[in-house]
């Protein structure tokens, strides 16, 4: 397996991730499972983290559980202290009750004892989020989650949530970030940075989009890296900041793995930062 040497500190808990994660939105299904294709995507996971992109990242919403069930096929095969796995519990489950529901149903598709990270996926504000965040310490209490975060919140609702932990702290963020969405660097992204909490950009290639876009192509050429590979690492060139592209081709999982391990100079990371504002 490559052990990459561009791996970032989750929050401040010393554990350290690759920049570059795998993303499995649409890996055995969407909403519904598709069970066609299992065994090409169980391949396809086990080349990521071979390939250094060792952290996972799913959720109990993919295929309707499927996805993590690949995930869990996927991984048997290596140590489990060698994958770094973050899945996610629905804006539906974060009641106390059905949060206890939840994370059993997850380490059961995962066939893991343990969660590295555990995503609360969206607010919900029908359930409070004291409750739905001393759930989250009690399950890293009892060592079923090691970590805590949350996607989709803004900085209002960090804060709130981080104020209902006591021993635990939230080490992550996970929200939509690309050259194409950059909302949160006016928010959330600074106040990640400030307070040592590792930013997650989801949906860092715009669904592939970026990858056939001519100027990035052209920075890319200095480097001897493609388009997508310049986008990704725009992204980790950012304190704080990973990143966890999804590709089912293995061509793509490659290009992606090949985002890691060089950097862009200042002066590109700026021209394309204002090219894109
Ligand atoms: N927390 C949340 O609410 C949330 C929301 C959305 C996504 N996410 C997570 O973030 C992950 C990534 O986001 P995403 O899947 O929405 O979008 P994305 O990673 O920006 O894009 C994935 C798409 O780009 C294509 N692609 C990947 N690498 C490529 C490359 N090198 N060149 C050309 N095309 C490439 C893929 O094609 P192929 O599959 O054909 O390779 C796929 O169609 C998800 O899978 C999921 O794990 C989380």
């Amino acid at each position: 397996m490559v052990r990459v040497n561009d791996l970032k500190e989750l929050g401040k808990s010393g554990v350290k991730v690759p920049s570059i994660g795998f993303g499995t939105w649409g890996i055995g299904g969407g909403l519904t499972p598709d069970y066609s294709n299992d065994n090409y995507f169980i391949n396809v996971i086990r080349k990521a983290v071979e390939l250094g992109m060792w952290h996972i990242d799913t959720a109990e919403m993919y295929g309707d559980g499927h996805t993590e069930e690949l995930v869990g096929e996927a991984i048997k095969v290596f140590d489990r202290e060698e994958i770094f796995i973050t899945t996610k519990v629905k804006g539906e489950n974060l009641s106390r009750e059905r949060l206890l529901k939840a994370v059993k149903g997850s380490l059961e598709r995962l066939r893991v004892k343990y969660i590295d990270l555990y995503l609360v996926h969206w607010p919900n504000p029908r359930v409070p989020l004291k409750e739905t965040m001393k759930t989250l310490e009690e399950l890293v209490d009892r060592g079923l989650i090691r970590f805590i975060g949350v996607s989709n919140f803004d900085v209002k609702l960090i804060e709130e949530a981080r104020t209902y932990l006591s021993k635990e702290d939230i080490v992550n963020v996970q929200n939509r970030y690309s050259l194409l969405h950059r909302g949160d660097e006016k928010n959330v992204i600074p106040y990640c940075q400030r307070e040592g909490i590792t930013y997650t950009a989801y949906t860092p290639l715009e669904k592939g989009k970026l990858a056939k876009d001519k100027f990035l192509a052209k920075i890319g050429e200095k480097y001897d890296k493609t388009a997508a590979q310049v986008a990704l690492n725009w992204i980790i060139y950012q304190k704080n900041l990973i990143t966890i592209p999804k590709a089912s081709n293995l061509k793509h999982l490659e290009e992606n793995a090949g985002a890691m391990g060089w950097r862009l100079d200042e002066e590109d990371f700026k021209k394309i930062s204002n090219k894109f504002k």
